[in-house]
């Protein structure tokens, strides 16, 4: 199954795509984290070191020169076969996995500023990540997790066509659950009706339902470990929360409908 995060800036929606593709890989499966955001940070959010990042595709001049313009015109189907194994480096999970699971493995593949490339390679860049989504969700039964750019523009260029369920993150706040409603309905014109949404650090209230954000809401308050964890570290696992993120993890995808197998 492939989900993408998607919502305003400063939501959570890194932290999210974080804390579920480790949940997934401590109860056993394998699971692609794409950074197709600009920021370059759920590698940090995962716990990985700045030096251990993967250099982000749109930095691979040569994979896009090479595979959109192969044979010197305009490839829109090019052959992306071996990139999620080029791309990707492996992330150590946050903490142990489930008790008689094997965990599985949690690889991360960096895009990189696609609408910030310069030199006018991002559309290249650009299909380039689409061909590599589209690859990994035909070829392979492994989870994909999309951690998209802040805002509705990815929504637009149709990077997240071949999606099958989108988390729209929002805060409590009316322009955070605006910009939802936003992403809501622009996904749902492209055929991704399958949503849900995770209203982050909701202290206390009932957020206003809006004309185009998913009917379901899952809610995560304020979390005091991770507000004392990120003045020292940008890691977003292994918290003193984390059975509680679990939960609601669970019932998120539970919500997608996502098909797991039986933990072994
Ligand atoms: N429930 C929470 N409680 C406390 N802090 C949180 C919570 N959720 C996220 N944060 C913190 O809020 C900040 C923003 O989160 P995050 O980076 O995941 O958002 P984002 O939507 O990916 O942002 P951007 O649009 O910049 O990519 C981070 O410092 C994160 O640690
Ligand atoms: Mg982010």
């Amino acid at each position: 199954m492939k989900i993408a995060f998607a919502g305003k800036g400063g939501v959570g929606k890194t932290s999210l795509t974080a804390w579920m593709a480790d949940h997934l890989a401590r109860t056993g499966r394998n699971v692609w984290m794409i950074d197709a955001d600009t920021a370059l940070s759920l590698g940090q959010a995962s716990g990985l070191a700045a030096g251990d990042l993967p250099e982000p595709l749109i930095r691979r001049g040569d994979l896009v020169r090479d595979r959109i313009h192969a044979g010197g015109f305009l490839n829109l189907n090019p052959d992306v076969d071996d990139l999620p194994e080029t791309l990707a480096v492996d992330v150590p999970l946050g903490g142990p996995a489930r008790p008689g699971v094997t965990p599985g493995r949690k690889r991360l593949i960096v895009m990189g500023a696609v609408t910030n490339a310069g030199g006018g390679c991002a559309c290249d860049a650009n299909a380039l990540l689409k061909a590599v989504l589209a690859h990994i969700v035909m070829d392979r039964d492994d989870w994909v997790l999309v951690d998209l750019e802040a805002g509705v523009e990815h929504l637009g260029r149709g990077t997240v066509a071949h999606v099958d369920g989108l988390v729209v993150v929002s805060e409590p706040s009316m322009r955070s659950l605006q910009t939802g409603a936003e992403v809501g309905r622009m996904a749902t014109d492209l055929g991704l009706t399958n949503q849900a949404l995770v209203i982050n650090r909701l202290a206390h209230g009932t957020p206003p339902a809006l004309d185009g954000l998913p009917e379901w809401s899952v809610t995560i308050p304020p979390l005091p470990g991770l507000m004392e964890r990120q003045m020292t570290d940008g890691s977003v696992l292994g918290l003193p929360e984390t059975e509680r993120i679990d939960a609601i993890i669970e019932n998120l995808l539970d919500r997608l409908g996502a098909k797991r197998p039986a933990l072994a």
